[in-house]
């Protein structure tokens, strides 16, 4: 009797260990990291890898006995570039998931390769409504155009802003910037006289400016996409707008925390709205703000890091409730519902729409020991999309 029960259990430390053997031998579990990291958009591509490997530093790169391996991949956010790298990465790398994503016009153009290849593809950078509905397989951790926008389009008529000139970037999330903006405030009692587009590449803002000087609203809102908000600031500033007493609104893009310090005084009082500020007071914030500054020369996270960040937790959660074996319809079923405390506060991944279901917060630039910083003043909890048609 001894001796068979010695012998199973012998035999089960024998299976478990090569079990886990087996495990450990088995292939790496592959991220494909899709990024701008050069070209117009690579701010975000810079942000977003930094915080993917502060995610990997922080939380190892081995998940339920599986070996992790990030591959950063430069699409230079050209769409075509997208595709080519994705079907690469799917074809060649066979990876598990895809992820990053720093334009719409990237995510929209792998959203069908996703669906045919049953590869999960977090969306951590681009924000146009639409995109979780180009796929049953994305899955976002950004945020969308109408959260922010429509929380600005209610604080605006309530702090004596009644007529509005939109200045958007003419693309996805420019275009939902708009239409939510606009429907909103103008079912708030508000006037829109005038909605202007600048194009995505190479745009020039100083026709656009001039036009809103001699319309003289109470407000510009303005949505341009992480990087351009600087030079949107610096002509308004140029052009005595803030003087001529034109206020500067917007979704958070514009006051972005990537350049935020040195836009100088003109950015002072802009009120913005966003789902994150590297401001942000929680206890969680502040050790990832410290981390990320500490790894990456003092560079200030973003709201693009921060949907990097996320993203990676939402992959490593997924990966261990799949007791590290993957698949694409096990990864995907394991992100959606997923709750968490994010850097900018608590985080759902909505299994219906698999969007983010986050705070929007309300948001002033302000000084604070010599840096120029978006400080909250009010949040709006746990905001869907109000964008979604289904
Ligand atoms: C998108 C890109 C951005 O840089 C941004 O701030 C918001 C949205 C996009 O292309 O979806």
């Amino acid at each position: 009797m001894q001796k068979r029960t010695l012998l199973k259990t012998a035999a089960a430390v024998a299976m478990l260990a090569t079990g886990s053997v087996a495990l450990a031998q088995s292939a790496p579990f592959k991220i494909g990291l899709i990024l701008p990291m050069t070209g117009q958009q690579a701010t975000t591509g810079r942000q977003i890898e930094a915080a993917a490997r502060l995610w990997i530093a922080q939380n190892g790169d081995t998940v339920a006995g599986r070996k992790v391996q990030l591959i950063v991949k430069d699409d230079t956010s050209v769409p075509d570039v997208t595709r080519r790298v994705a079907q690469e990465l799917i074809v060649n790398e066979k990876v598990d998931v895809l992820a990053g994503f720093g334009i719409t016009p990237s995510a929209l153009a792998v959203a069908p390769m996703a669906t045919q290849s049953k590869t999960p593809l977090v969306v951590m950078a681009a924000a146009t409504s639409s995109i979780t509905e180009a796929s049953p397989y994305v899955v976002r951790t950004s945020f969308t155009l109408p959260q922010a926008a429509v929380a600005m389009a209610d604080w605006a008529p309530k702090n004596g802003i009644k007529t509005v000139v939109t200045l958007v970037t003419d693309y996805g999330p420019g275009l939902d910037a708009e239409k939510f903006f606009k429907s909103r405030f103008e079912f708030n009692g508000g006037k829109v006289p005038e909605t202007l587009r600048v194009p995505l590449r190479n745009p020039d803002f100083a026709p656009f400016l001039q036009k809103v000087r001699d319309i003289k609203p109470d407000a510009l809102f303005v949505f341009v996409p992480s990087g351009a908000g600087a030079a949107v600031m610096k002509q308004f500033g140029e052009r005595g707008m803030d003087k001529a007493g034109i206020k500067l609104i917007g979704t958070g893009d514009v006051t972005d925390d990537d350049q935020l310090n040195d836009m100088g005084d003109v950015a002072l009082g802009v009120v913005t709205s966003h789902h994150y500020s590297a401001y942000h007071p929680s206890p969680a914030n502040k050790k990832f703000v410290a981390e990320f500054q500490k790894a990456n020369k003092g560079l200030r996270p973003n709201f693009m890091a921060v949907g990097g960040y996320d993203g990676m937790r939402v992959i490593y959660e997924a990966l261990k409730k799949t007791g590290g074996k993957g698949g694409g319809d096990a990864l995907l079923a394991g992100m959606k519902g997923q709750i968490f405390e994010s850097p900018r506060g608590p985080v759902f991944i909505d299994a219906q729409t698999r969007d983010v279901v986050h705070n929007i917060y309300l948001r002033k630039v302000e000084k604070k020991d010599g840096q120029l910083h978006n400080v909250e003043f009010d949040v709006l909890k746990d905001v869907k999309d109000p964008g979604k048609t289904k």
